[in-house]
């Protein structure tokens, strides 16, 4: 039971990878908040909610974008509502375009932009105020980032190309956030 009292919001929890984590977290004896935009599951299987609620109480589902600042405020306004405190944060949810560059829509880039890149900013953001404001500093993993060996320690907005033909979801990664939230958390080793 390593995270008995932990609280986690992990992002994209309906299927995949983010799902996975949610259950594993239960396990492990967290809180876990399952933030989705949809409730579908994308290889199949129960809701997500279900799949928690069948580990243990400790979990709860919150529809919401994490594109949109008011959803990702209503998702860590109810989280600590709910648990009282956050001690991590997964930004898992991420959309990609399976199609080649010159197919790609100028929506389809912006909406890819949206998600991945402005969805961390936005959860990472309202993370760092919560965790401020606790007595202990948090854990913090944001799967499209895991460039943090090479972010640099102030400012946001360098943002890299991985893979550079298509705009993927794994090809952008966003430097600066964790650098900036360790900091900003008095965590000196990353
Ligand atoms: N699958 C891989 O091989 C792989 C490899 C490297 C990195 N990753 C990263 O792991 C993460 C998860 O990948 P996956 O394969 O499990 O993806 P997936 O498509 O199976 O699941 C993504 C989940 O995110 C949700 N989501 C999408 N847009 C959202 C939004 N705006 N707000 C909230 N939720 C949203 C989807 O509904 C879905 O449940 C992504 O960040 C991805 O870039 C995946």
């Amino acid at each position: 039971m390593r995270l008995k009292n932990k609280t986690a919001i992990i992002t994209g929890a309906s299927s995949g990878i983010g799902r996975a984590i949610a259950v594993r977290f239960m396990e492990e004896g967290a809180n876990v908040v399952a933030v989705d935009i949809s409730t579908a599951v994308v290889e199949g299987g129960a809701p997500v909610i279900e799949v928690l609620s069948a580990i243990g109480p400790n979990a709860i589902f919150i529809q919401g974008d994490v594109a949109r600042s008011e959803d990702v405020s209503h998702v860590f306004a109810e989280a600590q509502a709910r648990f009282g405190r956050l001690d991590i944060v997964v930004n898992n949810a991420a959309i990609h375009v399976p199609k080649p560059l010159a197919e790609t829509e100028e929506t389809e880039w912006d909406r890819v932009m949206d998600v991945n890149l402005k969805g961390a900013f936005l959860c990472s953001r309202a993370a760092v105020r919560i965790m401020l404001q606790q007595e202990i500093v948090a854990d913090k993993l944001h799967l499209p980032a895991i460039r943090v060996d090479r972010a640099p320690a102030d400012g946001i907005g360098h943002v890299i190309d991985r893979d550079d033909v298509q705009p993927t979801g794994g090809l952008i990664d966003v430097i600066g956030l964790e650098r900036q939230a360790a900091r900003r958390n008095f965590v000196d080793d990353l």
